[in-house]
């Protein structure tokens, strides 16, 4: 039975990440700094990205696997033409239980405003906004295209509006950078929308090997839930899913939450569930692979579901990644990333 498949850690697929654009309209300097990702950079084209078809073919066969959860990324996962259709097709999917899938999307607001209740209507359940400060000089310093903290603002609002809340807004802190934003982007999420919004800082992390990580840029989450505790105090809460990657705070005085994402310091490999698709169609098993399993020649071959499915179980049934933990046992200092997959190509 397809719903047992577990890889050599005894870890079941649960989640499967779709990357549906390598591009974005911004240029974190953590994730695609601008003089790497300029005008020189080739991006994928167009013939070579899954469609709406391939996609929902290869997410059908993964939910036989065990999947309940899709999450669209990129890039930047609102610039990929018509994506409300991709979402209306995935929404009629079922598990073998016959129940419909938690499906949601990672953003970085910049078209929600326009967006939002389109993809409500196609079916799309939640979304989760990155925005790493209030101040707009640190705001448009990190996204390296001027784009204003307000815009942003308002897509969460749209989003909330629609019925996509509640909604978790991802801070990535870089030390020196924007971690005196810290308290402030607390203050704000707590106080302006009644628990409808759950912020979740991330430790800045070695993906890619063009962002020139270093160990000293990380700011340890032991410090910053410290940080915080010292404005309002806060209680460690109970994981409501295995395999989560944020570990969730309660603030004492009711005003809802806050997680932590601390793949640095406290890695999460144990219970990782989540696979990744390219999208070109490879299929990665860590964020910090080398290399993925192409799936895409298998469809664009005429491969059989059966024959598809066997060979996504066979990759699944294999797994042994835990790069995190790995790192930690050996506590690099810097990015010694190599020919390692980029953030923006495979989502977070
Ligand atoms: P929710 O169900 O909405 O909570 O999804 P999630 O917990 O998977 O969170 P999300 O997709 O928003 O991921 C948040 C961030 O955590 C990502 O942007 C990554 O930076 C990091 N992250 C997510 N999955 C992994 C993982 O498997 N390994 C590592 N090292 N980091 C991850
Ligand atoms: N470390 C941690 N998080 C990262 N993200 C992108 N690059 C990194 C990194 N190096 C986050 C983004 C966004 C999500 C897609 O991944 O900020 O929240
Ligand atoms: Fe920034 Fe996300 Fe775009 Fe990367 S994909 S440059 S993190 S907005
Ligand atoms: Fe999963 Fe790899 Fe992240 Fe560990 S480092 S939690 S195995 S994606």
């Amino acid at each position: 039975p397809t719903g047992l498949l577990a890889d050599t850690l005894g870890r079941p697929l649960r989640d499967l990440r779709i990357s549906v654009t390598d591009r974005c309209n911004f240029r974190c300097s953590y994730c695609m700094p601008k003089d790497v990702f300029d005008k020189h950079h080739q991006f994928l084209p167009q013939d070579a990205l899954l469609s709406f078809e391939e996609i929902t073919r290869l997410a059908r066969l993964f939910v036989a696997h065990g999947v309940v959860k899709l999450r669209l990324t990129g890039g930047e996962p609102l610039l990929r033409k018509n994506l409300e259709i991709l979402i209306g097709m995935l929404a009629e999917l079922r598990t073998p239980d016959g129940e419909p899938l938690d499906i949601t999307l990672t953003t970085n607001g910049s078209l929600l405003a326009r967006k939002a209740q389109a993809l409500k209507d196609a079916g799309l359940r939640r979304v989760t906004v990155s925005l790493d400060a209030l101040s707009d000089d640190i705001f448009q310093r990190m996204n390296d295209v001027g784009f204003p903290v307000a815009e942003v603002l308002t897509g969460i609002d749209a989003a909330l509006a629609a019925g996509l809340g509640p909604i978790k807004v991802n801070m990535v802190v870089k030390r020196g950078t924007n971690d005196h934003e810290v308290v402030a982007m607390a203050r704000h999420f707590r106080d302006h929308y009644d628990g409808q919004v759950v912020l979740r800082f991330i430790e800045y992390m070695d993906v890619g090997a063009t962002n020139g990580w270093r160990m000293d840029d990380v700011l340890p989450s032991a410090e910053l839930v410290k940080r915080i505790g010292e404005h309002w105090p806060l209680s460690p809460m109970q994981a409501t899913a295995t395999g989560e990657t944020a570990e969730r705070w309660r603030y004492d005085d009711g005003r809802g939450e806050v997680g932590f994402i601390s793949s640095v310091t406290q890695a999460f490999c144990q219970d990782c569930n989540r696979a990744r698709l390219s999208t070109e169609g490879k299929l990665f098993l860590c964020l910090f692979a080398n290399q993925g399993h192409d799936l895409r020649a298998l469809l664009r071959n005429g491969v059989s579901d059966t024959d598809l499915a066997s060979a996504i179980g066979g990759v699944w049934h294999a797994r042994q990644d835990r790069y995190s933990e790995l790192r930690s046992q050996s506590a690099p200092t810097r990015n010694a990333g190599g020919q390692r997959v980029e953030m923006h190509y495979i989502g977070g």
